[in-house]
């Protein structure tokens, strides 16, 4: 039986202040969670995410790593760095990623077998736009986005690794993927991986990410491929966030 992540992606928004008082809400309001639960927060922030839940039942982890383990990349945190500050989890190909910083598939493979390579787990994002949708090949990119990693890295390695399934138009908007929507992407992402390895698909976490909200979580999440979500907006309000982690 898998167990439901529910990971918070804090985005660029945090101060030490408002995290602070945020990590404490949601650390009290734990005891009633019933899944896995944690925190990816900005990169200045992770000592104090490490200090404030080293100990806790929230794991902790960074939006974003290089696919390079050190040298002349101004501005850029290595998958080591991150292992200083007891990261679990890195959220690589973020679809903001992908569109703003112009992240290919390859980059984006890179920088998970680099995660995977430290021990860290990443949590691979994929899915499509709105026009990806319409036109139809929904599968088609998705599966391509996938392959690139399978390509490098093999499929053994979803192992020690979770999706999350993000439909761009989802993210942000309010418009959430229906739970039959989001289930038949997720049945998508499992059936291909379960060709290669039955068991890996078995056991893979694969979460749905796009307007998640304590009103429509639960039932998201009882879909039999959906095991938790990536949160963006709820995961900022501590009531809203620990109310999604209660549907887990
Ligand atoms: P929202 O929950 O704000 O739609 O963001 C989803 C997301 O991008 C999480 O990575």
């Amino acid at each position: 039986m898998r167990r439901k992540l529910v990971a918070g992606n804090w985005k660029m928004h945090g101060s030490l202040a408002d995290n602070d008082a945020l990590l404490t809400a949601v650390l009290a309001g734990m005891g009633e969670v019933g899944c896995d639960v944690a925190v990816c927060v900005p990169h200045p922030y992770l000592a104090q995410a490490q200090a404030r839940l080293a100990g806790s039942t929230v794991a902790w982890g960074a939006q974003n790593m290089s696919q390079h383990a050190k040298g002349a990349y101004t501005g850029e945190v290595s998958a080591a760095m991150l292992n200083d500050f007891g990261c679990r989890y890195v959220i690589v190909g973020h679809s903001e990623r992908r569109a703003l910083y112009g992240e290919s598939d390859q980059v984006v493979a890179e920088k998970y077998a680099a995660a995977q390579a430290a021990g860290l787990a990443p949590i691979l994002c994929v899915g499509e736009t709105l026009n990806e949708r319409e036109e139809c090949i929904t599968e088609q990119v998705v599966g391509r986005q996938l392959d690139a990693v399978i390509e490098k890295c093999g499929v053994a390695s979803l192992a020690k690794a979770v999706i999350a399934y993000e439909p761009v138009w989802a993210i942000g908007t309010g418009v959430t993927a229906t739970p039959d929507q989001a289930q038949a992407v997720h049945a998508f992402i499992r059936g291909k991986i379960r060709a290669l390895d039955a068991a890996v698909a078995d056991n893979l976490v694969i979460q749905y990410g796009g307007s998640v909200k304590g009103s429509n979580a639960a039932e998201l999440f009882a879909q039999p491929d959906i095991d938790g979500g990536l949160i963006g907006g709820a995961s900022l309000v501590a009531e809203d966030f620990l109310a999604i982690c209660k549907a887990g």
